[in-house]
């Protein structure tokens, strides 16, 4: 009776609170920028969100973002009126007490998170008075986890409105070396291909997204709401034979243990197959499926047993057998006859699969359960304890065992348990049309055993995270954590121990490199160790009870308020301005299926029949795993590489031919994946030896500019050394362009756009200005101070951070960039500095589809053959061969200028064209 009414109660109040809705159109979201930083692989993402009540009345606008389920918010702020509101992370029973309290005084609060399949939700609201303007800033943080030779970072854009200024950065810094670097996800498609640029310099890499606003309207996910979607950075790090990465800072280390080159040992692996009645439909076809492509991809030295259970165990055959190929075809033929029926006996059906392994000769080997069920024990034995116990017992840590939990009718707490108790982990298959792909991917990361009992030693160190590990598959990785004993670097070692196959082999004494010490570095190794020794206790928590278990919780917790980490022991408790209802922010368990949460926060609600404006969003909402956007795996064909060139150091004699081959070899770059190149210029010093006929600026009124020029001694013109890259691995051409120069540096004919830069040819060079051309009548120049803007007769000049609209053209001006949107484009002029003077540096971010297209910016990728001739290179472009020499540029495309090595010629042969095509008359 009382849940009728409970009820009907919440059906009048999502009936109220969906006429209510915040009408979007009330406020603008004018900037939304996404800027994650990686290091070691160490994630630090900031959201931040710039919105403006436009309304002559006071409006509730709302914040709401998804991000990874394995990262930790760390902060978050909001800006109202020149004042900062930072959330303070608490202890989670001290928060919901808070919480309490709000509703029995009357106010409404909410538990604001939700679960998907790889995202969290956080969203929260403020008031924001008439005209005012609000900024939310969300920081949080997460470990890469390397799955099947890759990293991962998933970057969920949503904004909710086209935005204007609108941009993804992220930045990857990895002292091993990024051995490869790719966009994938939702986003990265054809329709937004060209808003994605890469660049990948070996140790560094940068990814920026800068879509238009009409592309945000229209790519294959987005809507009159914007975009809606995922951009997934995929990459790895080089990696040689030995004890890999440790960084050390401030007391704490970090060690990355991946050795290459290892052969794979035969493995010994138990399939448990739930066949239950629940199975029935599409889990059982889509198992049967997945077993079917598993027991195919077995070696041939693999053994394997197969055994499916339902309130009865049924072996496939009684004892391991080997992965010959008659076996595997007649595991197959019983994999196809699984049908659902009956109840669920997990106890027996993981003892027998133990039993088999334990009866099976382990030498040499690596053997591994897998359990893969849907629902609770029902038949046998049902008390989970007792179970545990029997199957700890069973198993007694000689094997790990895995347990997949298909769908949300499981115990995930029960599984998760099980498996961290006998050395695995649990998975969830989500019942989806993909649910065999994640069962077999869940395979292929165990498929190969390459190294068992592991021991990872660390003389000198303490603190340390889990240092035990039973395998070591290809593709994964094991990262240990400490602290340095009194910061002792002398006498640190670390040693890694472990068995391959039948020997035991030792990882020891790599050159380990020490990181300076700054509190920038230092935070994050720091941040890295909290951030692993939390997932640890949590996970340890779970496998205990009584005294331990609140003794391991009490340090997990204390550690999460040390580091502000909003974990499933804390809660954020997001501070407003006065008057304003407190919202409290909870992590969400694995295991909690989607919508409880929602139910939970709805019958809060209900406390209060006038819902305040802050939680009509709610009404709004699906459950979490309806609004998960399908990550396209393997998707994103083709994105577009752009990158600028720059001038290195100064040329010497011979005007730029200084560098003796044998002395400059040519590191092996890697620039795969880059499909589109453009070159660009930069300031390489005075070269002396050059000839030049001295030249006095003019400036209005003809007067003769009194410095720099004109000084006694003979200064030589500045050179602007450009970049021309290649999609290849090969290292990019370059070559120099005497400064004075007015440069053609994208014509676009057909949407009238021309865009034009003078090269500085008195300080450091680089750009001193940019014009840009759109239509008959729209003109903006850029210069290091500020922005003109032309329209029509009007002339403003603007040195703010506003966004201006320029007719059609959008230009926004932030700390050190011009972002300009204009037709299909989107350029971005970086301000540099160098000498203490600034300079303008263009990058295409987003490169126009069309063909006829002129300039600098528009070039295509270099294209050449290496001939080697005595001690000479000679390069082949186009038939012709072509001499240069080594040399280097710095590219400033990038916002941190980047040195590279690059092949010297003169600009004809570079670019197959005359130099003076790319000059203009007038900018
Ligand atoms: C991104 O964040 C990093 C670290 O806080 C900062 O150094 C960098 O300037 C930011 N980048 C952008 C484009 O805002
Ligand atoms: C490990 O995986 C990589 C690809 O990720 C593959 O090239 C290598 O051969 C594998 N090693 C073994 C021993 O199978
Ligand atoms: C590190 O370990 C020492 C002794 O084992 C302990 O006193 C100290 O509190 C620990 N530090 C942290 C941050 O846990
Ligand atoms: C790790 O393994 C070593 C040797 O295999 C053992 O001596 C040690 O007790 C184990 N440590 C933990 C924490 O289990
Ligand atoms: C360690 O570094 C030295 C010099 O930097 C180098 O010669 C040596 O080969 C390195 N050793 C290993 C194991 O990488
Ligand atoms: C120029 O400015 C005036 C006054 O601000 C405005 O009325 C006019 O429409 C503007 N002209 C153009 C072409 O934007």
């Amino acid at each position: 009776m009382e849940r009728t009414v409970l009820q009907l109660t919440l059906f009048g109040l999502l009936l109220a609170l969906a006429t209510t809705l915040p009408n979007k159109d009330d406020w603008d979201i004018y900037s939304f920028h996404i800027n994650s930083t990686v290091t070691d692989r160490y994630a630090t993402t900031v959201i931040t969100s710039r919105v403006a009540n436009r309304m002559d009345e006071s409006k509730e606008i709302e914040f709401h973002v998804r991000i990874p389920k394995n990262a930790f918010i760390s902060k978050f702020r909001m800006f109202i009126d020149g004042q900062a509101y930072d959330g303070i992370v608490k202890a989670k029973e001290q928060a919901q007490k808070q919480y309490t309290d709000a509703v029995s005084r009357g106010q409404s609060a909410g538990i604001v998170s939700s679960v998907g399949r790889t995202l969290e939700e956080f969203k929260t609201s403020v008031t924001v008075a008439a005209h005012q303007k609000v900024t939310f800033e969300l920081t949080y943080e997460e470990l890469m986890k390397r799955t099947l030779g890759k990293y991962e970072l998933q970057i969920h854009a949503r904004p909710m409105q086209p935005v204007k200024d609108f941009k993804v950065d992220v930045y990857i810094h990895e002292k091993a070396g990024i051995s490869f670097i790719n966009v994938k996800g939702g986003l990265s498609t054809k329709a937004l291909a060209n808003a994605i640029t890469k660049t990948h310099a070996d140790k560094q890499a940068w990814v920026h997204f800068y879509p238009t606003e009409d592309q945000q309207k229209t790519c294959d996910s987005c809507g009159v709401d914007g975009m809606n979607g995922d951009l997934v950075i995929v990459y790895d790090v080089n990696r040689d034979t030995s004890l890999g990465d440790i960084k050390k800072s401030d007391g704490y280390f970090v060690h990355h243990f991946a050795p290459a080159g290892l052969s794979r040992i035969p493995k010994n692996v138990v399939f448990l197959i739930d066949q239950s009645g629940s199975m029935h439909g599409r889990k059982i076809e889509q198992t049967r499926i997945a077993l079917i492509h598993i027991l195919n991809d077995l070696a041939e030295d693999d053994y394997f047993g197969l055994i499916t259970f339902d309130g009865d165990i049924i072996h496939w055959k009684r004892e391991l057998v080997q992965a010959s190929s008659g076996n595997v075809e007649s595991a197959k033929s019983f994999a196809r006859t699984i049908r659902d029926r009956g109840a669920t006996d997990i106890n027996q059906a993981v003892l027998k699969g133990a039993s088999m392994l334990n009866a099976h000769p382990r030498e040499g080997s690596a053997s591994i359960l897998i359990l893969l069920t849907d629902g609770d024990p029902t038949s046998g034995e049902t008390n989970i304890e007792v179970i545990q116990s029997n199957v700890r017992r069973a198993i007694a840590d000689k094997f790990p065992l895995y347990c997949l939990g298909f769908g949300f009718d499981v115990n995930f707490n029960f599984l998760e348990k099980m498996s961290l108790q006998n050395n695995g982990v649990a998975r969830r298959i989500y019942e989806d049309s993909d649910a065999d792909l994640q069962l077999k991917g869940f395979y292929e990361e165990v498929a190969t055993p390459l190294l068992t009992d592991l021991t990872l030693l660390y003389t000198g160190g303490t603190n340390l995270t889990q240092t035990n590990f039973s395998m070591y598959y290809n593709g994964s990785e094991i990262v240990v954590a400490g602290q340095i004993t009194d910061n002792d670097v002398e006498t640190f070692a670390p040693q890694v121990v472990a068995i391959s196959g039948r020997r035991k082999v030792t990882f020891s004494g790599t050159n380990t490199s020490v990181e300076s010490t700054g509190t920038e570095s230092g935070g994050h190794i720091q941040r890295v160790w909290a951030y692993l020794t939390v997932k640890q206790l949590l996970e340890k928590e779970l496998q205990l009870s009584g005294p331990e278990k609140e003794k391991v919780k009490k340090d997990a917790l204390e550690l999460s308020l040390k580091y502000s980490f909003v974990t499933p022991l804390t809660s954020m408790v997001v501070t407003k301005p006065p008057g304003e209802n407190t919202d409290v922010l909870h992590k969400p368990k694995e295991g909690e299926a989607p919508g409880r949460q929602a139910n939970t926060r709805i019958r809060q609600h209900s406390f209060r029949l006038h819902s305040p404006p802050s939680h009509r969003g709610f009404a709004g909402m699906m459950p979490t795993n309806a609004m998960l956007p399908d990550m396209k795996r393997g998707g994103g064909a083709g994105y577009h590489m752009i990158s600028g060139g720059m001038a290195g150091p100064p040329v010497g004699a011979g005007g730029g031919a200084g560098y003796p081959l044998a002395a400059m070899p040519v590191p092996a770059f890697d620039m795969e994946d880059f499909d589109d190149a453009f070159y660009a210029a930069a300031p390489i010093g005075r070269a002396d030896s050059i000839p030049r006929r001295p030249k006095l600026q003019k400036r209005p009124g003809n007067r003769p500019r009194p410095t720099f020029v004109a000084a006694a001694t003979t200064p030589a013109p500045l050179l602007h050394r450009f970049l021309l890259k290649t999609d290849s691995a090969s290292p990019p051409l370059c070559f120099d362009v005497n400064g004075a120069a007015l440069l053609k540096l994208l014509h676009h004919p057909s949407r009238e756009l021309y865009v034009n830069g003078e090269l500085d040819s008195v300080t450091n060079g680089g750009f001193k200005k940019i014009v840009i051309h759109f239509t008959a009548d729209q003109h903006v120049e850029v210069t290091t101070t500020g922005v003109t803007v032309r329209l029509g007769q009007n002339v403003t000049h603007h040195t703010g951070q506003d966004p201006i609209t320029v007719g059609s053209m959008t230009v926004i001006r932030r700390d050190k960039e011009i972002d300009v949107a204009a037709a299909d484009a989107r350029l971005i002029i970086l301000v540099h500095q160098k000498n203490g003077e600034e300079f303008l540096w263009p990058v295409l971010r987003q490169k126009p589809s069309a063909t006829n297209m002129e300039g600098i910016l528009a070039l295509t990728p270099a294209v050449y053959e290496e001939v080697q001739q005595a001690s000479l290179t000679n390069l082949k472009i186009k038939d012709q061969e072509i001499s240069a020499t080594s040399a280097t540029a710095v590219d400033y495309g990038v916002v941190f200028p980047l040195t590279m090595n690059c092949w010297l010629m003169s600009a004809e042969s570079a670019l197959q064209r005359r130099l003076d095509d790319f000059f203009v008359a007038q900018l």
